[in-house]
């Protein structure tokens, strides 16, 4: 079953009827709120709000492992996740789609395996892919026939938030050759692969980066909400493509 993580913009899905809400306990904890069953356009799906459903679990707080385990735990094989990013590269402005295809992790004191204790065997993940091919081009191919416009790969940076960043940090991410930046994509790309899920992030361009174009006297906030307003309408779109054309 394909689950849906959404990010910042994206708390809930318009198009998705709501079947069941169902409340859980993990071994890590709780997740970020209530998992929510329905379909969309008759496809069953999972819906997780990633910082909770009012939005107020901040980045490097939210409860990662718990989120995906329960995913998981509700036969989920399939994880998209829609993070909104800021955009070092000079042609992804704000508004922007892009499936990232890898990633660079910059975050700090999170949890970030499942296999971090000594009553499991020591366990060393590949992460040479980070994001599941499969879903990355479903991903893209449901942008195309729901007529988005998407970049195809990029590199993530995942920064540790909440602050964003320093002028100089995007100029070494960029440096590190970092395409875009986001709070939230480590540690839930790894644990998705520890826990064998198939996984990709839509990532949605909210501003520039800090130091760039429009932003380089600082990012402007009150610009983001608007930006991820429209933006999400396209992503909900692709959603409702992607839902259609997966097939487990
Ligand atoms: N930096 C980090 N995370 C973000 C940004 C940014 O500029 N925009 C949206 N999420």
């Amino acid at each position: 079953m394909l689950a849906i993580i959404g990010g910042s913009g994206l708390t809930q899905l318009g198009n998705m009827e709501v079947t069941k809400r169902l409340v859980m306990r993990t071994p890590y904890g709780e997740p970020s709120g209530a998992l929510t069953f329905g379909r969309i356009r008759g496809h069953e799906v999972i819906f997780l709000a990633r910082h909770g459903y009012a939005h107020t679990i901040p980045p490097h707080d939210v409860n990662y492992r718990a989120n995906i385990w329960a995913l998981s735990s509700q036969n989920a094989s399939h994880v998209v996740s829609v993070a909104s990013v800021g955009g070092i590269r000079s042609d992804l402005a704000p508004g922007s789609l892009i499936i990232p295809d890898q990633i660079i992790d910059y975050t700090h004191g999170r949890k970030s395996s499942f296999f971090d204790t000594r009553d499991k065997p020591v366990t060393h993940t590949d992460f040479t892919e980070p994001y599941c091919e499969d879903l990355r081009q479903k991903c893209l191919r449901a942008a195309g026939i729901s007529g988005k416009a998407v970049f195809d790969g990029g590199v993530y940076a995942a920064t540790q938030g909440p602050r964003l960043e320093s002028a100089a940090e995007i100029n070494r991410l960029e440096r590190d050759g970092a395409d875009i930046v986001g709070m939230t994509g480590m540690p839930e790309a790894i644990l998705a692969k520890e826990a064998g899920l198939c996984y990709a992030t839509i990532a949605v361009v909210a501003n520039y980066a800090a130091g760039r174009a429009d932003s380089v006297h600082g990012v402007r906030l009150e610009d983001v909400n608007t930006v991820l307003k429209v933006a999400m309408e396209h992503v909900r779109a692709v959603i409702e493509s992607l839902a259609e054309i997966h097939d487990d």
